[in-house]
């Protein structure tokens, strides 16, 4: 499905590339004329995959997006990112999802939970990313361990 995509803390971004490369996606058919039942075989969408890379602080929003020109986002990933981050320093996260985060963005978070010790990260609890997104998302655990999926309401 076309769109804007964005992978918080992407590391070697095998999924950034994963999401720019997991088209294409058919058309959703049609009927051929009104009324009919008889559909046509879905098209193939044109690839028009695009990734760019940016080195940058994901709790600092003007290394993230110094011109204020982005925005607009359909899905945002942070596969493993947020749960490391100082808890200090996650309301710039936040502040970076809300700026970017078009109305209906999808926002999928992997988190290790809160407790675990030594170098592993410091973890986030289950209320923790409805508390720093604030009003206009609905958020909840996916099946899969430690996946959280949040949509932006307006
Ligand atoms: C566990 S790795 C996950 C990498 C990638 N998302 C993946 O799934 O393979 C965590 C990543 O978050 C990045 N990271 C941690 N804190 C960050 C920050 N404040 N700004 C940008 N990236 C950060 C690290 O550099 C690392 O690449």
């Amino acid at each position: 499905m076309p769109g804007h995509a964005v992978d918080l803390g992407c590391g070697t971004g095998r999924q950034a590339r994963y999401l720019a490369t997991a088209g294409p996606s058919p058309r959703p058919t049609r009927p051929r004329r009104p009324g009919s039942a008889r559909t046509r075989e879905g098209r193939a969408e044109p690839k028009t995959h695009c990734v760019q890379w940016r080195l940058a602080d994901v709790t600092e929003p003007r290394q993230v997006d110094p011109g204020g020109r982005l925005g607009g986002v359909d899905l945002l990933l942070d596969n493993g990112c947020l749960h490391g981050i100082p808890d200090a320093h996650r309301r710039g996260w936040a502040n970076i999802v809300r700026a970017l985060a078009a109305p209906g963005c999808v926002l999928l978070v992997r988190a290790a939970p809160r407790g675990r010790r030594g170098p592993a990260p410091s973890g986030l609890g289950p209320d923790e990313l409805p508390a720093l997104l604030g009003e206009g998302w609905a958020c909840g655990a996916l099946p899969e361990p430690h996946w959280y999926r949040c949509v932006r309401q307006h």
